[in-house]
This record gives structure tokens, sequence and C-alpha cells, in this order.
């Protein structure tokens, strides 16, 4: 595990743009897999400026999002696909073919369509206050599969910002799974502001367990977490653990 603690979100956002460029860079049939909710924003930002900048080409890539809300529709601005849409998939050169969500109609085949395609390059995670990742809320099992799941009270409070009544967040969703997160060869989480030093504080410094449900992430082989100050709080003493740059 790499574990890289910068000044600010502008900084954690830069470095994970980067991170994903030079993927795509090296190899452009990339197949990326996406999270939404407010920290991604600004890395989706940096990667239409190297979009429009640098010429960062988005032509071949193929792109597997974590997860979706069931009972919201693509058009509804609250949906994850809209999200996407809105933050990088209009302002980049990416075929809509070529983008794909989770849903109630093809999450039993979204592991194998994600399989047939060589599997995940390159993983993108944010963190839930619980620790969650994707919507694999804390629970008494890891998950191996994409699969219909309820959301907890605290991530139906959390999430309630972007909506107008907390009683408009959908309860259920669909997510990738533990077991289909951790077949992607790599992965890189990231993390900002105090609200997420005890899931960061969890998740580096274990144990595993499902009531963590990020703590798995020890586990692979190929993990970076890019954090900020704020987020990094808990974190003294670690050095020995992880890989600090
Ligand atoms: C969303 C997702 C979630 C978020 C998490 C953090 O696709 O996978 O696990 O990453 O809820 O959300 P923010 O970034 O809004 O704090």
């Amino acid at each position: 595990m790499k574990l890289i603690i910068l000044n600010n979100e502008n900084e954690v956002a830069k470095k994970t743009a980067q991170i994903i460029g030079d993927k795509i860079k090296e190899k452009p049939r990339t197949n990326l897999g996406l999270a939404t909710g407010s920290t991604p924003i600004k890395t989706y930002e940096y990667l239409v400026k190297m979009h429009n900048e640098e010429g960062l080409s988005f032509k071949n890539v193929i792109t597997y999002n974590l997860d979706e809300y069931c009972s919201l529709d693509q058009y509804n601005i609250n949906s994850y696909r809209y999200f996407m849409n809105q933050h990088l998939f209009s302002k980049i050169n990416i075929k809509k073919d070529n983008t794909h969500f989770p849903d109630e109609d093809n999450f039993d085949v979204y592991d194998s369509l994600i399989n047939s395609c060589g599997g995940i390059d390159l993983q993108l995670l944010g963190i839930g206050v619980n620790a969650h990742i994707g919507f694999n809320e804390p629970s008494d099992a890891f998950s191996l599969y994409t699969s219909h799941v309820n959301l907890s009270e605290s991530t139906i409070k959390e999430n309630s910002r972007f909506f107008d009544t907390i009683d408009e967040v959908p309860k259920t969703a669909i997510t990738m799974g533990i077991g289909t997160i951790m077949k992607a060869k790599k992965i890189v989480l990231i993390a900002c502001g105090e609200k997420k030093e005890d899931a960061i504080f969890h998740l580096i410094k274990g144990p595993i367990m499902p009531k963590y449900p990020a703590s798995v992430l020890l586990l692979h082989p190929d993990l970076t977490i890019i954090v900020d100050n704020k987020a990094a709080r808990k974190l003294k003493n670690m050095e020995e653990k992880c890989k600090i740059t």
C-alpha cells in the first residue's frame, strides 16, 4: 500500500488525475472503474483540463461506474449517470457506448461484462464516513459480486445533501461488490476533509473486517491512498505500515 498525504483537496485531485492520465497514455484502451460523490469532482475537472489542454484522449477508454441508485432514471439529476455526464463524459471525447453503470436489469451480468473486457485496469474509489466503498455498507460479511443493496441510515443521511429532502434519497442501490472491486489491477482511493479521518484511520490501521468495508483494500497488491492533511489527521506513527510519500 502506498499512502500519499497532500496539503489540500486541489493537490489530491491533481495527483489523482495525473495517475489516471498516465494510465490512459500507457494503455489507450484502459478499462476505468469510476466513482461519483463530492470527492472526485475536482479530479474530473483536472481530467477535462488535460483533455482540453494536453490532448488526453478518451476515445478508446471504457468506463464502469461503481454504483447507481435504484428508482432514479438516467435523466434524474441525482442519478449517477447524470452526475458522470455532467462532470466528465459530456466534456471529453468518450463514446457513450463505452460508459457502463450497474442497474436493476444488468447487475447479474455486470461482473461478467467487466471480466469479458479484460477486467478493470484502474479503479478510482471514494470512501464513505462509515468506510463504505461503492455502496458496500458495513455488514457481517464482504460481498463478492455486483448486487442490489439497502443503503444504511448513515449513508442516506450523508447523501441527503444532494436532495431537497431526506425522504427523496433512494433506499436501495446497485453496487459493484467488494470482490468485484478487489479484482481491479490497480486501486486509487481518495479522501478529503476531517469527516473522513475515522474512515481513513480504520482503513489503514485495520483490522480487516466487514464492519469497515474499505479495510479489505489492505489485501490489494496495488493500492494507492491519496488524502489531504485533514483526512490524515489520525494517522500518527503509521509510517511502518505504509510507504508514505
Ligand atoms: C459513489 C461511491 C461512494 C462515495 C462515498 C464518498 O460512487 O462509490 O462510495 O465514494 O460515499 O462520497 P463523497 O465523495 O461524496 O464523500
